[in-house]
């Protein structure tokens, strides 16, 4: 069966860019993306919240690091460990049709 199915429709996702770059030009990796990446995994994990948690290479904003994006929403800039909740709870949202608030 295809997961797109309407029965089956796709996990909401949350991309984070670990996107790495030594140099003048900054950059999501640099900035401790990649620990973002762990916590939130580790975070939907202990949830056992249905979502995907991907690393992507590049968000486009990469001055403004470091970067998230929940599917189908704005990207969100300077995550830090304090925004990984709301982040799952928006993503938890998406899934569901809601914006995430109650
Ligand atoms: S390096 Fe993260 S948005 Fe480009």
């Amino acid at each position: 069966m295809n997961s797109d199915s309407p029965k089956n429709p796709p996990l909401p996702k949350i991309y984070v860019c670990t996107n790495f770059r030594s140099g003048a030009r900054a950059s999501c990796g640099e900035r401790g993306s990649r620990q973002i990446f762990e916590q939130l995994r580790n975070l939907v994990n202990e949830r056992s919240a249905e979502i995907d948690v991907e690393q992507i290479a590049c968000l486009g904003q990469c001055g403004l690091g470091p970067n998230v994006r929940v599917s189908g929403q704005e990207i969100i800039n300077g995550v830090s460990s304090d925004d990984l909740p709301a982040i799952v709870d928006a993503a938890i949202g998406a899934g569901n049709g809601t914006d995430g608030q109650s």
